[in-house]
């Protein structure tokens, strides 16, 4: 094997699974989702009693998940100070006690595989293999920076001095870290901001998606259980509408974590910028409008394959996905026909069912831009395969796919299950780059060529953070596949990569003169 330098790749496994191939062990998550089903989730007020939410199930909604209740500015003022006390101490634990708090949560998130998989089934529409990667991920989450923390945080390191002089350099925690996340990946971003933060030595206040409390809750109970004090963790859920401008007011606040759509990274940004005081850091991770360029050397039956996967797996809501399949013009007419006849053998459906591809998209108003979308695109391009009509009973959109005649034809983001195909001339790839590095996003990019000088000159060209060769383009793996963009897709660090817990600590020297 390849020599891996430790300091960026810390000694620990990934998370294995359940083999969902075998009726037993897939029977095991069946049951929990019928448990699930007869005992929705009920997650009490903190304090202040606000009417409860109920939480239907995008795949069916007759169907009552569970209900929580929205937090108020008071809620939030009340636990920024509760957090703000227990800093000092939490701080003050050495990192291998807050670490090892992570490695017990990992523990438990295993344990609680089956729950947490019917969670995600049925509060975001997850399918069977999505849920169970999420589960796999948000465990490896807090184990890699665990990892990461103990070697980050566990001494000072030394650094060069005069004669006479020696020089250290340590990371300290910041305080009073704010994390707000998206409903896509509702255990997975969830845990992974919450457990840098906290294992960084800050105190966490966080806000998860309006659509997906449930599973939010399900996580911070797990990390509590683990041993993270109460104080130093409070969850506030509730809609960024209104929760947004009390987070971002709070006097203790040292940091944003967000991971979510440009539109309100901007928002946040700007309400960052009118606070007095210091100037609070922002970590904003962003969408995509992410592209696969393929050539005449590729072959047509993986192009297809990893193209299903990355455009229309989750339901095409992943900020990885394929928004938009470059094909060579050589190619084009060989995989066009393979594209569209592997597109209706797509199983759309309750994600509660092992078979199904593509399940739900998350509500109505995701649905409502959706089809605000193909209305545009079936009077402005060629529809080239849609897959037939889902069941009406959730919010369910069947992927479609259209040829347009440019970029800036589709118009910025797509999060669903809607695929574009631009033909290209192979004289003219560089220019096809130019083109995608112009919409100013920077978040994924899939390559399918045999010809290394192709995709070696196309993969240093792109402006894009995570850029895959021959595969499908979704599904990073933390410590792996360090993830995350740059331009309108992000501000770095990399989520599940060396530098991540760095930005959330501050740095302080020490120089000695003895
Ligand atoms: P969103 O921006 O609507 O919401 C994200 C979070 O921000 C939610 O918790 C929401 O309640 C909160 N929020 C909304 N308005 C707010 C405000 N004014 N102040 C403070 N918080 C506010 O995004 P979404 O629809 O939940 O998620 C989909 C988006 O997330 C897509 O653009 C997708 O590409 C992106 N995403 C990016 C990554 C990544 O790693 N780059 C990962 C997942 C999703
Ligand atoms: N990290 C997720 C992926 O790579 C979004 O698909």
């Amino acid at each position: 094997g390849i020599a891996l330098p430790t300091a960026i790749y810390p000694d620990r496994r990934n998370s294995g699974g359940l083999n969902l191939a075998v009726a037993t062990e897939r029977s095991t998550v069946g049951q929990a989702v019928a448990s699930l089903d007869q005992s929705p989730v009920h997650v009490p007020p903190s304090t202040a009693s606000s009417p409860a939410v109920e939480v239907v199930c995008p795949a069916n909604l007759l169907r009552t998940v569970g209900r929580w209740h929205p937090a108020t500015a008071a809620d939030v003022d009340q636990a920024a100070t509760k957090a703000s006390q227990a800093f000092d101490r939490w701080a003050a634990r050495p990192v291998d006690d807050r670490a090892a708090c992570l490695e017990r949560a990992a523990d438990g998130i295993e344990a609680q595989r089956h729950a947490l998989m019917a969670l995600l089934i049925r509060e975001a529409g997850k399918t069977h293999a999505d849920a169970q990667a999420e589960v796999r991920e948000a465990a490896d989450f807090c184990r890699y920076y665990a990892a990461r923390a103990r070697e980050l945080m566990q001494a000072p390191t030394p650094l060069p001095g005069y004669t006479g002089e020696t020089n250290s350099l340590r990371h300290a925690p910041r305080g009073v870290m704010v994390c707000i996340s998206p409903w896509n990946f509702p255990l997975a971003i969830f845990a992974g901001q919450v457990a840098a933060a906290l294992v960084a030595g800050n105190c966490v206040l966080a806000k998860p998606a309006e659509q997906t409390t449930l599973v939010a809750h399900a996580m911070c109970t797990i990390l509590r259980d683990a041993g993270v004090p109460t104080q130093a963790l409070h969850l506030l859920p509730g809609t960024g509408e209104h929760l947004g401008p009390a987070l971002l007011a709070i006097p203790q606040l040292a940091g944003v974590l967000f991971t979510g759509s440009m539109d309100t990274a901007r928002l946040i940004n700007q309400q960052l910028a009118q606070r007095p005081g210091p100037i609070v850091p922002l970590i904003a991770e962003t969408g995509g409008l992410n592209a696969m360029i393929v050539d005449s050397s590729a072959l047509p039956e993986q192009v297809v394959k990893d193209s299903l996967q990355s455009a229309f797996g989750s339901a095409g809501q992943r900020c990885s996905a394929l928004r938009v399949l470059c094909l060579q013009d050589d190619i084009a007419e060989r995989v066009l026909p393979m594209l569209a006849g592997a597109m209706q053998e797509l199983i759309v459906g309750d994600p509660a069912e092992i078979a199904t591809d593509v399940g739900p998209v998350i509500d109505t108003e995701a649905l409502d831009r959706l089809r605000q979308h193909r209305e545009r695109m079936d009077r402005e391009a060629r529809r080239i395969a849609a897959v037939p009509s889902a069941n009406a009973a959730g919010h369910f959109f069947p992927p479609v796919a259209y040829e347009v005649d440019s970029l800036e034809h589709i118009g910025g983001e797509v999060f669903g299950p809607v695929l574009h195909v631009l033909r290209y001339d192979d004289e003219r790839l560089d220019e096809l780059v130019d083109a995608i590095n112009r919409l100013g996003y920077g978040l994924t990019l899939g390559v399918h060529s045999r010809i290394e000088s192709t995709w070696r000159r196309v993969s240093e060209r792109a402006r894009v953070g995570n850029c895959y060769i021959n595969r499908n383009m979704v599904g990073a793996v933390v410590g792996v596949q360090p993830f995350g963009g740059e331009g309108l897709s992000g501000t770095g660090p990399k989520a599940g990569g060396p530098d991540y817990l760095r930005r959330l600590t501050t740095e302080r020297t020490l120089t000695i003169n003895t």
